[in-house]
């Protein structure tokens, strides 16, 4: 029976049961061609190695479950977004703004890796030069590191094959092409099929993939977020760009947790890591101010100290303006309210910001108290002491709950040489404070307040 041959869009990958001039998807002209019959050689990533015929059903108790293969990175806090070192065979996504330091970041973990294994790093954005430069810089010099620039995903598969590396860098998915597909390098068509290329090779020959991917400011068009369901793992690599500190996450980890943040400072020789990030976050925090708190947030294993900056004053504008970063807009504007209502300020005439420091995306409902503390503590120009932390959540109206992994954070708190800790009404005898640290309770917002703003 023949075929029954079917089309597609190269720009957003739709399929259609016949040619037309337009994709009635996208909307773009000229863009539908017909898929290429199914090669043998083309078999769907998760059929296993080339050679290998059709796969039969096993029962879930064969199915063997030997830890899968990991290896050191080098980088403590790399290995610890991904979950404890990059696992052999997998694909992993680095996607970020342009001149984050994506490239920085993998070509320095070259230096480790190439201690035992071969690594091929492909760059289609710098010239061999260029990159031997950077390199230079990152003191990377491992006799088992080879470069390509090359963009072509033939000729970089071919040359996979000449000299079979153990990991394989591409740099970056946007400048690659297929050349068997009409579109543009960085369209979507192109960016998909070279990461299917790119997960055959990590699937069928056990190479590790780490693939860069940028990010634009809109929202990337052709960027990570179309790769996200293809790859084993997803991390994104944040921070401001004028300020050194850079925060890694995973969004998807299909080896491991998606909660660990790694924290790296850009130096003048490259990404070092910050194993401590609470020290980083609060330099630099501004003495005796109004408008300042310290809470201890969970990243992931971790508690990090984070500061939360408030900015209330009456307006100018009609309607007062209100905006909120690295922090969620309307858990603040909830907040506001509950502050406005149960906390007696008024602040319906005022413009109110609230800012985490640090490139920080705070998402927990422990920091409540702390935003809440900021905001009142700006309204009535009263500093809250320097040596003071809170925890707590804030309900509606106004009371205090209990947050979660309560031990873990009092000894962070203490770690760092805070001298008092308020924290929500506790059922008696359960908190063993650490010395010097003195405790608070407070059931509802007003009496948080009037601990350290007064009455
Ligand atoms: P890069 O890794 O090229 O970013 P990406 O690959 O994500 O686009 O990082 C570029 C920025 O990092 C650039 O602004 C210069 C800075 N940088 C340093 O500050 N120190 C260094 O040692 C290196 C290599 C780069
Ligand atoms: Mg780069």
């Amino acid at each position: 029976m023949k075929e029954k041959s079917v089309f597609y869009c190269t720009e957003c990958g739709n399929e259609f049961p016949k040619w037309s001039g337009r994709c009635t998807a996208c909307g773009a002209w000229n863009s539908i061609v017909e898929k290429p019959a199914f090669k043998e050689d083309r078999r769907s990533a998760v059929q296993g190695p080339r050679g290998v015929s059709l796969k039969k059903p096993v029962l879930l108790s064969e199915v063997d479950i030997t830890e899968e293969l990991r290896f050191d990175t080098g980088m403590g806090e790399l290995d610890r977004v991904l979950g404890g070192g990059a696992v052999a065979g997998s694909l992993v996504l680095v996607g970020g703004a342009p001149g984050i330091g994506k490239s920085t970041l993998l070509l320095q973990i070259c230096q480790h890796i190439g201690e035992e294994r071969r690594i091929l790093y492909v760059t289609g954005e710098e010239s061999e030069r260029q990159l031997k430069m950077r390199a230079g810089r990152l003191s990377v010099d491992s006799p088992n590191l080879l470069i390509l620039s090359e963009t072509n995903m033939s000729d970089i598969l071919e040359a996979v094959d000449q000299v079979s590396p153990d990991v394989l860098i591409a740099d970056s998915i946007q400048t690659l092409y297929s050349p068997e597909n009409q579109s543009a390098p960085g369209s979507v068509g192109q960016v998909k099929e070279c990461t299917m290329a790119l997960m055959q090779l990590a699937k069928g020959s056990g190479v590790t993939v780490f693939v860069i991917g940028h990010v634009n400011k809109e929202g990337a068009i052709a960027g990570p977020k179309v790769l996200e369901h293809m790859v084993d793992c997803v991390l994104y690599f944040e921070g401001d760009e004028s300020l050194s500190c850079r925060i890694l996450r995973a969004t998807k980890n299909r080896f491991g947790s998606t909660n660990e943040i790694g924290v790296f400072e850009m130096a003048d020789h490259g990404l070092v890591e910050i194993p401590n990030p609470s020290e980083m976050l609060l330099s630099g925090r501004p003495k005796n101010t109004p408008g300042t708190c310290v809470t201890c947030v969970m990243e992931g294993s971790r508690p990090v100290l984070a500061e939360i900056q408030a900015l209330l004053a009456s307006t100018n504008y009609n309607v007062p303006r209100r905006t909120s970063n690295g922090f969620d807009y309307n858990r603040a504007m909830l907040l506001l309210a509950v502050l406005d209502k149960r906390g007696g300020l008024k602040t319906g005439g005022t413009d109110a910001y609230l800012n985490v420091i640090g490139g920080l995306y705070i998402n927990e409902p422990a920091a409540d108290l702390a935003a809440i503390l900021a905001m009142a503590s700006s309204y009535r120009d009263i500093p809250i002491p320097d040596d003071l932390v809170v925890l707590g959540e804030v309900g509606l109206t106004g009371e205090l709950r209990s947050v979660a992994q309560l031990e873990q954070r009092v000894s962070e708190i203490a770690r760092h040489g805070f001298k008092s800790l308020i924290i929500p009404k506790q059922r008696r005898g359960k908190l063993n404070p650490p010395e010097g640290l003195r405790i608070l309770e407070a059931g509802n917002i007003r009496e948080a307040m009037s601990l350290i703003l007064g009455a």
